[in-house]
């Protein structure tokens, strides 16, 4: 972890389990992980790793069905685990705001987007009445939306999902938040509207020395935007690295094969590394949740849990392999070579 004293974020010990055939599985495991001012952390790993329990963790949501076994997280100085109800509701939407992974979801069918921003706007008393409205419509001129005033008068069954979705940013940033926590926010949007929400995003940010959370399963995306990265497999943290340090030198076996699926970002020999098979919940060993499809891989890995370590400044990895990995493949290019 960074160790920064000024962190807008620290979650410590992050445990979460579902309810299951009549017992409890584990779906977050002793994740821990800091963000600090104006910084972007980008959150990535394969469908089903846990990436939005953890997201939703962090506004105090539990979803149904689900317990947090242990754990603190601490936002903006507030202790989300202990706070009430009434307490919360206050804090979502004006200091912690979330684009979640389904944004229709997260507006009112019955009102007018328009509206909707206006009372996001009063509820955190950011604005009021016309200037309330004049800044919705500017919200959703920011985020791309042709019209605005047009948009503003329509309701949410009345826009396509990508519209719906860039309502929903623009809903999000418009109290300025100092934490924006987003769920896969572009995977609806073309290719240019989503340029535009990034340089959004790091503009606001910029101006308000927001803190952010990017979920994605897109490393072109956390490239850009994201200043450190944690990659999640099977509910753990197996890496969290600064961006540069994690696509320079990318440590674990699992980090290593997601870069390698991407052949834009990754050198020849992390192409090598491509990753087999697929994460299933049911088969994870107790030690190295990874060991199944890891061809590093030894017998001690299945037995032995992986917290994770140093690996280099700002580097920590849960792979007690990865310095005999990191010099099997300098060897390899050596050979290579000669
Ligand atoms: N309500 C629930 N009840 C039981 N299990 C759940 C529930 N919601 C999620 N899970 C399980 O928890 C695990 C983590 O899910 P989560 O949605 O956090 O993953 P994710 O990384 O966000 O995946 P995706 O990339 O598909 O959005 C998955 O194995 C999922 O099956
Ligand atoms: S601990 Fe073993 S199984 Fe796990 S990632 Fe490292 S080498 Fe692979
Ligand atoms: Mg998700």
């Amino acid at each position: 972890m960074n160790g920064s004293t000024s962190a807008v974020i620290r979650v410590d010990g992050l445990t979460v389990d579902f309810k299951r055939n009549g017992g409890w599985a584990n779906v977050l495991n002793d994740v821990s992980f800091e963000i600090g001012r104006g910084e972007t952390l980008g959150l990535v790993g394969e469908s089903g790793s846990g990436k939005t329990t953890t997201a939703y963790a962090l506004f105090g949501y539990r979803r149904p069905g689900s317990r947090i076994a242990s754990g603190r997280i601490v936002v903006g100085g507030h202790d989300v685990l202990t706070l009430s109800e009434r307490k919360l509701r206050r804090v979502r939407g004006g200091e912690v705001s979330l684009v979640p992974q389904n944004p229709a979801g997260s507006l009112t069918p019955s009102m007018r987007v328009g509206a909707q921003v206006v009372e996001a706007l009063e509820a955190h008393g950011v604005a009021a009445g016309a200037k309330a409205a004049r800044r919705a419509l500017e919200a959703f001129a920011d985020v791309g939306l042709p019209d605005p005033p047009a948009v503003a008068r329509r309701y949410p069954h009345e826009l396509s999902g990508g519209q719906q979705q860039r309502v929903v940013i623009a809903m999000a940033l418009v109290c300025a938040p100092q934490l924006l926590v987003l769920d896969e926010p572009t995977t609806a949007l073309d290719v240019t509207t989503q340029a535009r929400i990034l340089r959004l995003l790091a503009r606001v940010r910029a101006e308000h020395e927001m803190s952010m959370l990017y979920v994605t399963h897109n490393l072109g995306v956390v490239s850009q935007i994201c200043s450190r990265v944690a990659v999640m497999y099977a509910g753990e943290i197996v890496e969290i690295a600064t961006t540069e340090e994690l696509f320079r030198s990318p440590r674990h076996p699992y980090t290593r094969g997601l870069i390698a699926a991407v052949p834009r970002l990754a050198s020849p020999l992390q192409k090598e590394e491509a990753l087999q098979g697929l994460l299933r919940r049911d088969e994870l060993p107790p030690g190295c949740r990874f060991a199944p499809r890891c061809r590093h891989a030894r017998a001690e890995c299945f037995d032995r849990h992986q917290t994770p370590e140093p690996a280099g400044a700002n580097h920590d990895v849960a792979c007690w392999l990865w310095r005999e990995i990191a010099t099997e493949k300098r060897e390899l290019v050596g050979s290579a070579r000669s």
